[in-house]
Order: C-alpha cells, then sequence, then structure tokens
C-alpha cells in the first residue's frame, strides 16, 4: 500500500491522503516523495482545480521522521531529498485544501501550513514541538507559522513546544474553519468543489498573489495585483462570468 493516495472523484478535485498509519503520518522519504510525485502530477492535470490535503481521521501528520533522522548527519539531511519535496509543495499553483484531523505537529503543522486553507476538527492540536527533540523548524514553522500569528504567538509555540487547539489555532489565525471532527473531510471537500466550479486562472492568480504580495513591498505588491487584474480580461471566463451576471444566468466556466 502506498504512503500517499490519490484520489480524483471528478468536478475538478483531487484528494491527496497520507497513509502511514503505523507511524501516526510521520514524513519519513516515501511520504514526502509520495506527496512530491502527487502535487507534480496534479500541478500537470489540467482537469484539477483544487486539492484537498488529508491525513487520517485521527492524525494529519506527527511531523518528520524522528526514528529515521535520529542518527543523520547534516550532509545526509542535506541529500535526503526534502527539500526537493517541499518546493513541489511551495510551487504549487493550484489552490490545497488542508483536512486537518488530531496531530497536526512539526512537519505536519508546516504542511498544513503550506496549504491556502486549513479546515480543523474540534480535536485536532497543532504544534511545532522540534525544541523538545533537539531541533528547530525546517519547513517554514519559524517562519510561516511567524507570518500566520504574529510574533509573540509564533514564539510561545515554537519555544515551548507545547500544542495548542483547534479553537486556539483558528483565534490566532492559522486555522481557516473548525469544524466537528466527522466533519472536516466533508466540509474541506465541499470548500473544494466550490472553488473548482469557479474559474481557474482567477484562482490561480489569487493564491500567486497573496503569496507572492506577502514578500513585497506594499506599493510593488499593489502594482503586480493591478497588472494581474488586467490579464483577468483576456480570459474566456471573465467575459462569461460578467456576461451571465448581465443577462441573469447561470455562468458556465472553462478554466480559459
Ligand atoms: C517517527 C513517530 C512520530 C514521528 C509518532 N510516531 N510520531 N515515529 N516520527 N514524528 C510513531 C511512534 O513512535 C509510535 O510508533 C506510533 O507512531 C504511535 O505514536 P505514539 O507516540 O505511541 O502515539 P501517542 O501516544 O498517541 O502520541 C502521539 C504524539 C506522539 C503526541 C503525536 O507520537 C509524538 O509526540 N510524536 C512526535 C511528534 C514530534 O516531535 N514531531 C516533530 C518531529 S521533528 P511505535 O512503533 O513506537 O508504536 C519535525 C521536524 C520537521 O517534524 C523538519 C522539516 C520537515
Amino acid at each position: 500500500m502506498s504512503e500517499v493516495l490519490i484520489e480524483l472523484p471528478g468536478s475538478g478535485v483531487a484528494i491527496v491522503r497520507i497513509n502511514r498509519p503505523e507511524a501516526h503520518n510521520a514524513l519519513n522519504a516515501a511520504v514526502r516523495a509520495g506527496l512530491a510525485k502527487a502535487f507534480a502530477e496534479l500541478e500537470t492535470n489540467e482537469e484539477v482545480r483544487c486539492v484537498v490535503l488529508a491525513g487520517s481521521e485521527k492524525v494529519f501528520a506527527a511531523g518528520a521522521d524522528i526514528k529515521a533522522m535520529a542518527e543523520a548527519s547534516p550532509a545526509e539531511m542535506t541529500n535526503n531529498g526534502a527539500d526537493h519535496s517541499w518546493r513541489v509543495l511551495r510551487e504549487f499553483s493550484k489552490p490545497v485544501i488542508a483536512a486537518v484531523n488530531g496531530w497536526s505537529l512539526g512537519g505536519g503543522c508546516e504542511l498544513a501550513m503550506h496549504a491556502d486553507i486549513i479546515i480543523a476538527g474540534e480535536g485536532a492540536r497543532f504544534g511545532q514541538p522540534e525544541i523538545k527533540v533537539g531541533i528547530i523548524p525546517g519547513a517554514g514553522g519559524t517562519q510561516r507559522l511567524t507570518r500566520a500569528v504574529g510574533k509573540f504567538k509564533a514564539m510561545k509555540i515554537l519555544l515551548t513546544g507545547e500544542a495548542i487547539s483547534a479553537r486556539e489555532a483558528e483565534a490566532m489565525g492559522l486555522v481557516s474553519e473548525v469544524v466537528a471532527d466527522e466533519a472536516v473531510f466533508e466540509r474541506a471537500l465541499a470548500l473544494a468543489n466550490v472553488i473548482a466550479a469557479l474559474p481557474s486562472i482567477a484562482a490561480r492568480k489569487i493564491k500567486e498573489l497573496v503569496l507572492a504580495g506577502a514578500d513585497l513591498p506594499l506599493n510593488a505588491a499593489l502594482s503586480m495585483e493591478r497588472q494581474a487584474f488586467w490579464l483577468m480580461f483576456d480570459t474566456v471566463d471573465q467575459k462569461e462570468g460578467m456576461r451571465a451576471f448581465i443577462e441573469k444566468r447561470s455562468p458556465v466556466f472553462t478554466g480559459k
């Protein structure tokens, strides 16, 4: 059985599921490679317009595989391919919704933070416990978490290694929405279906602008947004969306 499963239920949605229950979905080389392969495939699959990234009903992912790296050297960590896997996720251009149940720790929390929307169950717990095993986050925990929740909340999570609840995560801006544990996947899927039915060029542009703009001075980011906004008027979906509004009918979007 593969450590990462892809399902294509149709309607432009793909589901990527981490499947390593015996180790709480710890991100070993096979899981990382599986994720990279899945997202590389989905990037070029024109049928796919939104992705749901899920773990199991009990755990999203408990972090990098501690047993696999306990005795590693810096050179081995450099050469283990992890950087490539994270790059594929980081550069994935389509919207990703993380469906988080249970533990989302260390690299698991960092994985969730690679998503664009995070739906969490009431019982989900987020944390960056790396400090407890003598390391620091290595896939964006010190950076993405701080950008998401601010310095003082991030420092507390990073320096103590203590996990926080889904409600706490929601209050500080780490989570988009908290729902009952049993409703997480369905809610994520429903949102994915909504997004996949909307103009896909616009969806990809929004993602690109939000992510790239965060690293730019405001004026440069606003200018980039303006250029992209004008470009939208060269899409078939813009003409269709606006004409449908004026003609009081439902639009038929084609992703062109
Ligand atoms: C390897 C792991 C693991 C991990 C759990 N397991 N997390 N194996 N790496 N990160 C394994 C356990 O060893 C155990 O296997 C099985 O999964 C079940 O775990 P338990 O500990 O028995 O479960 P439980 O008591 O319910 O506790 C759940 C838990 C705990 C709180 C999530 O497992 C835990 O604290 N895990 C480590 C979390 C962590 O420190 N993550 C950060 C890793 S560093 P066996 O065979 O013994 O039964 C990191 C760096 C990222 O992520 C850098 C960039 C990628």
